[in-house]
């Protein structure tokens, strides 16, 4: 007798689709076959079974210099939850002579204690970390397996500091995540047309151009590819770099990409709205044109893009619009860890972009694989007891009202998607059963991430 069994549903993982029940003993899946037993039973029926949602790319109370993200450690994560995600991964940044593991230690201080769902850190290596790059093995014994590196932004790296970066990171086997954009034809762009009073948020995709992203997709992959290490390249954005990343991989090289809701479902017609609408899509790389939507879709479905994270930060209308007249100071991001799994089900699957097959891989097993999560990401003995049950035909109209981020604006508001979880479990534990989160915060735990 099992302590609990999910009865009558159907199992979706990677690789299969078929009937199922999956029973629990404790935190983790015990065994999945027929008529199993358990002292407590979820029916399942009409329903889909699939592994928790895995979002490798959030920004929880991310302090910028004016503005921190909107959503906390809790109210992120219970968003999360709601939407079927069961692990999320954020960042450590170290203040400037801090260790890296001091740095590791006090976020995990923040997020410890008011965390829904399991959590892992990435640890950036920015230009303070050059001099101390001794200390990433130490950063990986911790478990940070992965490791951001910016080539934008004041955070950015230049390409010999990215040289030495990555070799450090390869040195302990480890991940490097990369947000790629050229930072000095971005600064030069935004000065030129401020310059001329091009103030509007419809400049922010005329100075981040797509080519120029690819370039740095694509100067980041030969660094990489000389130093000899795997690389992920963060929120792709466009076709451009999909070329990019399909020439690399038809080399063999170990390259893996990522793509966002954002990007999927938005084009460049947003910035084009009234101010202030213009304003709160302002994130980067900008959000392109259909023809880069489309090109996105099909990179999913031929696996060129491997897997889709959120790239989550929200900040609230005030502080996107706190500055009318520059859209170089919008606080770039926007919200969306909650619609992910059913954006994509509704949008890719439905839409016959994909499989439910490659909808449970790039949402969980392909990012457990990719960021070291060696206990999640799959339905098997022995793996955490993070599932979902996902009703395939329940619709919910995406707004404010019906989602759970914090923030006072989504750019997902009047769409409908067809697909929404109705049970998230957590290691084993009921979190959210229809609609409504009842975990308590900090029963979330840190995740030592390892390859
Ligand atoms: O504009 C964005 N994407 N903000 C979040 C930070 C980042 O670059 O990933
Ligand atoms: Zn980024
Ligand atoms: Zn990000």
């Amino acid at each position: 007798m099992f302590d609990r069994v999910i009865k009558n549903g159907t199992v979706v993982t990677a690789v299969a689709t078929y009937a199922a029940d999956v029973a629990i003993q404790g935190e983790q899946i015990a065994a999945i076959g027929q008529d199993l037993a358990g002292r407590e039973v979820i029916d399942a029926a009409g329903k889909l079974v699939i592994p928790g949602a895995i979002d490798p790319h959030v920004h929880l109370q991310y302090q910028l210099p004016r503005f921190r993200s909107a959503d906390d450690f809790y109210t992120g994560t219970r968003a999360a939850a709601l939407g079927g995600t069961t692990t999320v991964i954020d960042f450590v940044e170290p203040k400037p002579a801090q260790r890296m593991v001091d740095g590791l230690a006090a976020r995990q201080a923040e997020a410890d204690g008011r965390v829904i769902i399991d959590y892992g850190l990435h640890m950036t290596l920015g230009p303070h970390e050059i001099g101390k790059l001794e200390q990433v093995a130490e950063a990986y014994a911790a478990g940070c397996a992965s490791f951001k590196l910016y080539m934008a932004y004041g955070m950015r790296l230049t390409d010999d500091q990215l040289l030495q970066a990555l070799q450090a990171v390869r040195d302990v086997n480890g991940l490097p995540v990369v947000h790629a954009e050229n930072w000095d034809v971005i600064t030069t762009l935004i000065a030129q047309n401020l310059a001329v009073g091009r103030t509007e948020p419809r400049w922010h995709p005329r100075s981040r151009p797509a080519l120029l992203e690819a370039e740095a997709a694509g100067r980041l992959m030969d660094i990489a590819g000389y130093v000899g290490t795997r690389v992920h390249i963060f929120h792709i954005s466009c076709a451009e770099v999909v070329a990019r990343l399909s020439e690399a991989l038809r080399r063999g090289q170990p390259v893996t990409g990522e793509t966002c809701p954002q990007y999927l479902m938005l084009n460049d017609g947003v910035f084009e709205r009234p101010f202030p609408e213009a304003a709160l899509p302002v994130c980067s790389p900008p959000i392109r044109t259909p023809t880069d939507q489309q090109r996105l879709w099909r990179a999913l479905g031929q696996d060129v893009v491997s897997i889709v994270t959120t790239d989550h930060c929200p900040f609230t209308r005030a502080e996107k619009t706190a500055v009318p007249d520059d859209y170089s100071q919008i606080p770039g991001g926007v919200p969306g860890i909650e619609a992910r799994l059913s954006l994509l089900y509704s949008f890719g699957v439905r839409a016959g972009h994909f499989s439910a097959n490659r909808w449970v891989d790039m949402s969980s097993t392909r990012i457990a694989q990719l960021f070291g999560l060696q206990k999640k990401g799959q339905i098997a003995p022995g793996y955490d007891a993070d599932l979902v049950i996902f009703d395939p035909e329940k619709e919910v109209t995406l707004s404010t009202e019906t989602l759970h981020e914090n923030v006072d604006w989504t750019p997902y508001e009047g769409v409908t998607v067809t697909g929404w979880p109705a049970i998230t479990l957590s290691r084993g534990e009921v979190v959210v059963q229809d609609g409504e989160c009842v975990a308590q915060p900090g029963r979330g735990k840190f995740i030592k991430r390892e390859f």
